[in-house]
């Protein structure tokens, strides 16, 4: 049931979750994405970072099919059967060497809903989750096959316009986008990369 504002509130999504089974109610953002944004498909190796409790891992999961890879990677414990999980911090050099053996040849899709710890300190916060950001695209530039697709958060401030320009740079397509189930947390957005020029 859609609310007066004619889209889903955040506890309307976090029930909606519980009911049709998935960890989080994060899941759905990544969905109406993938609807606009068709970067993961049948067969993909997809590495999520910044993947606990494992929603979004659900999710690519549905698109990869049999075929496909999900490698599901954070500090945090992830319990999901059907992924590869790496437990550790993407910002340790062992982290990425280990979603590297992990991945074989080819990645064709990084997608990150990486948080920092929140501090309360607006400018920080959102500095460090810029940061976060950025060593997910050093992630796609060390990981990424050409053509390959990448999605993250980020909370928006006085940083993001360079940092969407690092994007940019990067793929063919890109684009800046709030998906419904995002509306309730309005300081954050997400960036979409689309044909990873390699
Ligand atoms: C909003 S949650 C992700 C929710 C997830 N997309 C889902 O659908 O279940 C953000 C996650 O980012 C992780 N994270 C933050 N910094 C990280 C880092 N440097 N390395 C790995 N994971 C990190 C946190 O531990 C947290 O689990």
């Amino acid at each position: 049931m859609g609310s007066r504002h004619g889209y889903r509130s955040g506890d309307e999504y976090y029930k909606r979750a519980q009911e049709e089974g998935y960890k989080s109610r994060a899941a759905y953002k990544l969905k109406q994405i993938l609807e606009d944004h068709p970067i993961i498909r049948e067969g993909d190796t997809v590495v999520d970072l910044g993947a606990a409790p494992g929603g979004w891992s659900q999710v690519a999961l549905e698109h990869v099919g049999d075929s496909g890879h999900v490698i599901s990677v954070d500090m945090r414990p992830i319990d999901l059967e059907g992924v590869t999980v790496i437990r550790g911090d993407i910002t340790e050099e062992d982290t990425l060497r280990a979603i590297s053996e992990a991945a074989g040849l080819s990645v064709d899709a990084i997608i990150s809903d990486m948080s920092p710890n929140l501090s309360g300190n607006w400018s920080m916060d959102h500095a460090r989750s810029v940061y976060l950001v950025e060593v997910a695209l050093d992630a796609a530039d060390a990981l990424l096959e050409p053509e390959g697709g990448f999605v993250a958060k980020v909370f928006q401030g006085d940083l993001f316009k360079d940092l969407y320009d690092a994007v940019g740079e990067r793929f063919d397509f890109h684009k800046a986008t709030s998906p419904a189930a995002s509306r309730d947390e309005s300081s954050e957005t997400y960036l979409i990369g689309e044909r990873y020029r390699g």
